[in-house]
């Protein structure tokens, strides 16, 4: 039985993680690590809260003692490292959060692992999960590939290149085994409506305005979030050790466009007229900031790892549609209370 710490795992990605790794893999005992912060909703991983080989963790990676005796009371022998503040929004409002969290959060995990271990590093590893947003942004043409150099350009990202770095840095001065693996936009059941796709989901639904940065020409590439979880199982079980992997879903989309996607697409589940969800798009002030476009270069992990996508964007955003005006309950729940606080001062001038 090996004991592995999953960090995060009551958020979007991380619940996608932690189901798949305990169902798949009954011989691991998988220890979710979840502050619960607004973004953490034990909910998601309700159905697989009673397998015997899974144990819930409410703690802080930004509380070093506690860390520390975690790590000495499990010997966790391997970490999925996926705590973070997570919202570039949220990232422009309240930088120092993102510093606390996913720099020195990071920092604990990896000086907790490395006192544990102390050079005994045989079979152990720590995965660091990262984004693509490390890379800054593209222009009209190319793609991130692993040698692309960090360029950061808002406090969320910058805080991940920042973990990042600490993570290679650790590898190279104390030989701690790591991977990290850079991906790019997901979507799909269970992510915070900050984000565009659960956003627009929502206030369609709502018949509420769909705030559209700028000039909607900004330009992202979308993964379905269980292809991410599959490829995390496949770099952390066959991942080269003091290697990086790109993952993205080769879909790039203008946000303009993908909105619009959602609106048809809306249109006909909830019997409205064609054209009806799209009058709600409202161009709005831009986020400082705003990278332009991100697109991954996915060929390491295809051609080392033989990993790819497994859904198309028409399969992956419908299945996503159809989840959320599915669990409305799920929905009302993350939408209450704070969330609207939230909305009403980061919209207030929509
Ligand atoms: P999320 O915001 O949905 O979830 C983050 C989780 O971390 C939440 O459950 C939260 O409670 C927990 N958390 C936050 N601070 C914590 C703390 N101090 N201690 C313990 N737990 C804490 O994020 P997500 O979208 O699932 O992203 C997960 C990881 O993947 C992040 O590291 C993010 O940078 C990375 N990533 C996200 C995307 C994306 O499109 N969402 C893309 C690439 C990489
Ligand atoms: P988001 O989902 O916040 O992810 P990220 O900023 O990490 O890429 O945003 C995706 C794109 O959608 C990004 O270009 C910003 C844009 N966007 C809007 O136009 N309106 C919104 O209300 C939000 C949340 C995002």
């Amino acid at each position: 039985m090996k004991n592995i710490l999953i960090t995060g795992g009551a958020g979007f990605i991380g619940g996608h993680v932690v189901r798949l790794m305990v169902q798949k893999y009954p011989n691991y005992h998988i220890f979710n690590l979840d502050k619960l912060t607004y973004a953490g909703n034990l909910g998601n991983i309700a159905d697989i809260s009673t397998f015997s080989n899974y144990t819930f963790l409410h703690g802080d990676i930004c509380d070093p003692n506690y860390i520390e005796r975690l790590f000495k009371s499990f010997s966790f022998d391997s970490v999925i490292h996926l705590a973070a503040e997570s919202h570039v929004d949220r990232s422009i409002a309240d930088p120092l959060a993102f510093v606390k969290t996913n720099i020195l959060g990071t920092v604990n995990l990896l000086n907790a692992f490395k006192s544990l271990w102390q050079d005994q590093w045989e079979n152990k590893l720590f995965y660091h999960i990262s984004t693509d947003e490390v890379y800054g942004s593209l222009g009209a043409t190319g793609l991130f590939t692993e040698k692309t150099a960090y360029d950061p350009n808002s406090p969320y990202s910058a805080s991940k290149a920042s973990s990042d770095h600490l993570v290679r840095a650790y590898g190279e001065t104390y030989g701690l085994p790591y991977v990290i693996s850079n991906c790019s936009n997901n979507y799909g059941p269970n992510q915070f409506p900050e984000k565009l796709i659960p956003l627009c989901i929502n206030n369609i639904q709502n018949n509420m305005a769909l705030p559209i940065y700028g000039d909607g020409k900004y330009t992202r590439d979308w993964l379905y979030v269980v292809d991410h979880a599959e490829a995390i199982d496949r770099v952390f079980h066959h991942g080269k050790k003091g290697s990086t992997y790109n993952i993205g879903g080769h879909n790039e989309w203008q946000n303009i466009d993908l909105v619009k996607l959602i609106c048809r697409t809306m249109d006909d589940k909830l019997g409205r007229k064609k054209g009806d969800s799209e009058q709600l798009i409202q161009f709005v002030t831009d986020r400082p900031g705003h990278d332009k476009r991100y697109a991954i270069d996915a060929n390491k992990i295809e051609r080392e790892l033989d990993w790819k996508p497994s859904l198309t964007f028409e399969e992956g955003i419908e299945r996503t549609i159809n989840w959320y005006m599915n669990n409305g309950p799920w929905l009302n729940n993350v939408t209450s209370g704070a969330y609207l606080e939230y909305y009403k001062h980061q919209y207030q001038n929509s």
